[in-house]
């Protein structure tokens, strides 16, 4: 345990070194991109048809971490078809503006700090990074919190299986024991914080 909280305590040390920097969007020139999305993205426990898991919810989660997750998909760090096909024709405005849309419409739970849920133990080397009520500390990090279950699984299976990769979660993922895989999902998806994002 004292070991993977220091490699997580480096890698922390090594995320903010190399921290690219991201281009602010304009909210208002993202709008007409960001309803497409919310035709996914804006309907409660939408599923992705194969596998079948829900969509994630995007209400609250930061512009910056939205940004990096499109461009993984527009350049190979993640591989969802849906969101490839999504993603491939965006530029890098494009992307920064249909994510301050985003960031900007829903999450008031997250604004507000959401709560903090029943203490678990297996959850504690994620704070570093996720935040202790599951609300990430920083832009570029996803925040957990009230995620749905069946997205959050399949995420830390994609980082497992190479489908997606990231320098930092491949590395932690990895350290997951099997069976605590399930539990982390279900104990941050219990959390408040995310929200599905409601079309204006
Ligand atoms: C046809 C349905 C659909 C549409 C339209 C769609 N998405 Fe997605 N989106 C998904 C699915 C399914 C996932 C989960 C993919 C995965 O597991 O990697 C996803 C994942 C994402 C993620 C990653 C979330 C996270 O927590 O890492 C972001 C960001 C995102 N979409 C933004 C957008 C934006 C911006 C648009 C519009 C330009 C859009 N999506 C359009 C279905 C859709
Ligand atoms: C050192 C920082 C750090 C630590 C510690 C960490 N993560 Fe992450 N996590 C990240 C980063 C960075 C990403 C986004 C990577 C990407 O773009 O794919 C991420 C992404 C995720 C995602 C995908 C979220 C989404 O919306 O798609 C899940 C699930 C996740 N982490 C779970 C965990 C769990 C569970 C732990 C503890 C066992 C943990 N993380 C520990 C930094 C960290």
């Amino acid at each position: 345990m004292k070991i993977v909280a220091s490699a997580a305590t480096l890698l922390l040390a090594v995320a903010s070194i190399t921290q690219p920097a991201y281009a602010e969007g304009d909210a208002a020139a993202g709008k007409e991109l960001g309803y497409t999305c919310l035709g996914c993205h804006g309907i409660e426990g939408y599923r992705n048809a194969y596998p079948s898991y829900r969509v994630p919810k995007l209400g609250g989660q930061k512009a910056a971490y939205i940004e990096i997750a499109l461009k993984g998909y527009r350049d190979g760090a993640r591989k969802h078809p849906t969101m490839v096909a999504q993603g491939t024709s965006l530029t890098d405005q494009q992307i920064a503006d249909v994510s301050a849309y985003l960031a900007s419409i829903g999450g008031d739970t997250v604004a507000a700090g959401g709560t903090q849920g029943a203490s678990f133990d297996k959850a504690a080397t994620c704070a570093a990074c996720h935040g202790q009520n599951g609300i990430s500390i920083s832009a570029v990090w996803p925040t957990l919190a009230g995620q749905h279950e069946d997205y959050l699984l399949n995420a830390l299976k994609q980082y497992r299986d190479g489908t997606r990769t990231d320098p930092v979660m491949t590395a932690q993922a990895a350290l997951i024991a099997e069976e605590d895989l399930a539990k982390l999902a279900m104990y941050f998806s219990s959390l408040e914080g995310l929200e599905t994002t409601k079309p204006e």
